[in-house]
């Protein structure tokens, strides 16, 4: 959260399984709009907030599964974890508050009486989230009856049923609303409340989210009964919340445009480069430009044509060179000219190439060094670079001519380092 020195520009606090993330898309298409979109426009000014259900665990293995971004924070287990950066730090004053009037173990104990709750598995089971499985038929009876059970022996908790099958049990205090409210009380004491903020959802667990004062909020096309439920019943003539058209990730890029939070134009969904002049010119965006004509030139999803080559050439300061992951340098140039021989090698095969945290850093009055992950994915096959390029605006007054790549240096991230060294480039 320290990355901001000032408030952000746009939050965006978005549940993940069927919001960013759509379980039916098995292309990940709305998602990888979305990334782009997120990187060549708002993560240098704007922040990304992740809430969901999902325990630390299953949310690292989503992670592993989907080509998702890196939030600048995490909450999981149903807003009862709250963590910062990469590494997710944990927020232990979330923790404390959490801890005061919490007894975990009469709640599983008195819980356990009920023959309708089937326990979730192990990893689900948190320091303040209790989640079982039950029937949707048999879900309103269950939640009244375990109310009263509670009541009964002085426990404040909170219940919600979500996706018509999870039930989880949480501190009153807790849940996804509650922890966002506690980010937002946080910011603003530091003087970093963002200017807008857009909360995404589709299921039960969300529904707090959407009435947090002064947020935006979209319920995405494919939000479930329970929430629209809830909408109708709560929050109907609040015209600060829609329901979307579109899916998962692209309703997300359909409310930033009808709420005018910014631009909402993803990358993805510009065909042609090469006329592509874009009121937003700024470092990020040309990286994401860059990698996403890479895989469409794998893809042999753009022209085989030598303009391209000539222009991507033509943003290459002749002298610049580029360190490959296996330590070879050698001539940016050379190494465009050496796509010719790529092109289409991918083609049916299902490429994929994403940047994350693309975070650029102004070295001088004309002259920005960028660092991100760049992402590849083919079939099974998944791996990262982290990336440090040097772009320099070509005319010191204005970007708006566009960027000259100045140097590009690739280190193998974890283990992503492949058998194969002849198929890398970029
Ligand atoms: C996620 C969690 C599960 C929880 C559900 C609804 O699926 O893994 O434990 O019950 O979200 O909040
Ligand atoms: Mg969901």
């Amino acid at each position: 959260m320290d990355r901001l020195k000032s408030p952000a520009r746009l939050m965006i606090v978005s549940d993940l399984d069927h919001t960013m993330v759509d379980h039916h898309d098995s292309e990940n298409l709305s998602l990888l709009r979305f990334n782009a979109l997120w990187e060549s426009n708002y993560r240098h000014d704007s922040l990304l907030v992740f809430s969901t259900g999902r325990s630390p665990t299953l949310y690292k293995q989503l992670r592993k599964e989907k080509p998702m971004l890196t939030p600048d924070i995490t909450i999981t287990s149903v807003g009862t974890e709250i963590t910062y950066g990469n590494s997710l730090v944990p927020d232990d004053g979330w923790v404390e508050i959490l801890n005061q009037k919490w007894n975990r173990n009469l709640v599983v104990e008195e819980s356990s009486k009920f023959p309708e709750l089937t326990l979730q598995s192990e990893t689900e089971q948190r320091p303040h989230k209790i989640s079982f499985y039950v029937e949707k038929a048999k879900a309103q009876a269950v939640t009244k009856a375990l109310k009263e059970c509670f009541e009964k022996h002085g426990l404040d908790v909170k219940i919600i049923y979500s996706g018509g099958m999870d039930l989880d049990i949480l501190p009153q205090g807790a849940g996804k609303g509650q922890a966002l409210a506690y980010l937002l009380k946080k910011l603003k004491s530091e003087g970093k409340l963002p200017k807008n903020t857009l909360v995404c959802g589709d299921s039960g667990n969300d529904a707090e989210l959407f009435s947090i004062p002064e947020v935006y909020g979209v319920m995405v096309s494919n939000a479930q009964e329970e929430l629209l439920q809830w909408h109708a019943e709560n929050a109907k003539n609040n015209p600060k919340i829609i329901h979307a058209t579109e899916r998962c990730a692209s309703g997300i890029i359909q409310a930033i445009g009808h709420f005018s939070l910014g631009p909402n134009t993803s990358p993805r969904d510009v065909t042609d480069f090469l006329d592509c002049k874009l009121e937003n010119v700024n470092p990020g965006h040309e990286v994401v430009k860059f990698y996403l004509f890479f895989e469409r030139w794998r893809r042999a999803e753009v022209e085989n044509s030598e303009p391209y080559l000539a222009s991507l050439k033509a943003a290459c300061d002749p002298s610049a060179s580029f360190v490959h992951p296996f330590g070879v340098e050698q001539s940016l140039c050379d190494t465009i000219n050496a796509m010719r021989s790529c092109y289409g090698d991918k083609q049916g095969k299902q490429l994929r190439v994403w940047v994350d945290r693309v975070l650029p850093v102004q070295i001088s009055s004309n002259t920005w060094l960028v660092k991100f992950n760049k992402w590849e994915l083919c079939g099974e096959d998944r791996r990262c670079c982290m990336t440090t390029a040097i772009l320099s605006s070509k005319d010191a007054t204005s970007i708006s001519d566009g960027f000259t790549w100045m140097h590009v240096h690739q280190t193998w991230f974890d283990e992503s380092e492949p058998q194969d060294q002849s198929t890398w480039l970029f």
